[in-house]
């Protein structure tokens, strides 16, 4: 039995001691500064005692948000059905303390109806989300995407239906611009089931974010749930010395490719490792605390392939702040000057 795996899980009584809660935006809701997505490593091709151990120790460390999408495996959907089994398994008498999410936008069956943003498809992905997952609702539905051809009122009342059906408890977006997100906003609030969050991708080595999404979702009192925060591995020490065997850029099914870990790349992170281990940190913990320091980001959400990951990534909790000299020179080492 993997570590962390009990065979009858209860989580540990002190687990809301562990975590930093944050509001989402302007909203009722708290999330954990530290959320688990399960995209990789949840999937039929996974070992599933070391996903159910993630969950488990996730669970006892604070961890109360799980994110999820309809395409998350491989194959896709197996991620919600293996997240199902562990549900039924292990957090029935649970459920009211967590919050889960799941998205439709790409590709999931074949046809016109089967990605994008149409009612047809959201709809009809929802249900077999809840299906495969074994819920009655899940907390938060996302348009997983901004379908150009489309119109966004449509894509918006797909998620107004999920909220009135009783289907999901909140709607939210991702990877919609600036621009996009303030229509989509307008549109939601209008039709009584407001956005509560947006998810976009930022790191250290992604930051598109900063160029206004994140003073529209200021504005909007939207909460803001960074993805890949850990740019899918690249920003930890694990990189610097080849790469392992068992890791993201080495697996054929990964999103990650080997032609990423460049030379150029690799001079970075060894220099911002170097500013981790003056700060008494590991760099993963402090990629997650310099997400965090702009107070218009609710959570980071991470993924992990190991429960020691997740452990190692939560304390980065522990040491948040940065000096003016430390945020320079992490700016000088990421333009490359
Ligand atoms: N909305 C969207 O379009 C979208 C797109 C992508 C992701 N997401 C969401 O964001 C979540 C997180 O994405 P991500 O998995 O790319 O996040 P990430 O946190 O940037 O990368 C996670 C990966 O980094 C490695 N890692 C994590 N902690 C480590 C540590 N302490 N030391 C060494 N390596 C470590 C592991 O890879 P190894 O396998 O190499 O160990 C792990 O699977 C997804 O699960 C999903 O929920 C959303």
């Amino acid at each position: 039995m993997k570590r962390g795996t009990k065979k009858t899980y209860k989580p540990a009584e002190n687990r809301y001691q562990q975590m930093k809660y944050n509001r989402c935006g302007r909203s009722g809701i708290l999330l954990p500064a530290v959320s688990l997505g399960l995209w990789h490593n949840f999937g039929d091709v996974d070992d599933f005692d070391t996903a159910r151990a993630m969950i488990h120790r996730a669970l006892d460390l604070g961890i109360t948000h799980f994110d999820l999408a309809n395409n998350y495996g491989p194959s896709p959907g197996s991620a919600e059905s293996n997240f199902g089994k562990i549900l039924k398994k292990d957090l029935k008498a649970y459920r009211d303390e967590l919050i889960i999410s799941t998205k439709a936008g790409y590709l999931m069956w074949p046809g016109p109806y089967g990605e994008w943003g149409s009612r047809k498809y959201l709809l009809a992905s929802l249900d077999q989300s809840l299906k495969r997952m074994g819920l009655d609702y899940v907390d938060i539905f996302y348009s997983h995407r901004f379908d150009p051809n489309t119109p966004l009122e449509e894509t918006m009342s797909a998620l107004e239906t999920a909220v009135k059906q009783g289907k999901a408890i909140y709607t939210g977006i991702s990877n919609y611009k600036p621009e996009q997100t303030a229509q989509a906003a307008a549109i939601l609030r209008k039709a009584g089931a407001p956005c509560l969050i947006h998810q976009p991708k930022y790191s250290m080595f992604e930051r598109w974010v900063e160029g206004g999404l994140l003073d529209v979702l200021e504005q909007e009192g939207i909460g803001c749930i960074a993805f890949s925060p850990l740019a899918q591995g690249l920003l930890t020490d694990k990189y610097l010395k080849g790469i392992p065997k068992d890791s993201r850029a080495a697996k054929p099914w990964g999103f990650l490719k080997r032609e990423q870990v460049t030379e150029a790349v690799l001079k970075k992170i060894s220099a911002l490792n170097n500013i981790a281990k003056q700060r008494g940190q590991s760099l993963a913990q402090m990629a997650l605390a310099w997400v965090l320091k702009d107070k218009r980001i609710t959570t980071v959400l991470v993924g992990a392939s190991h429960v020691e990951q997740l452990e190692q990534n939560i304390a980065c909790l522990n040491n948040l702040t940065f000096t003016c000299d430390e945020l320079s020179r992490i700016e000088n080492i990421l333009k490359g000057t």
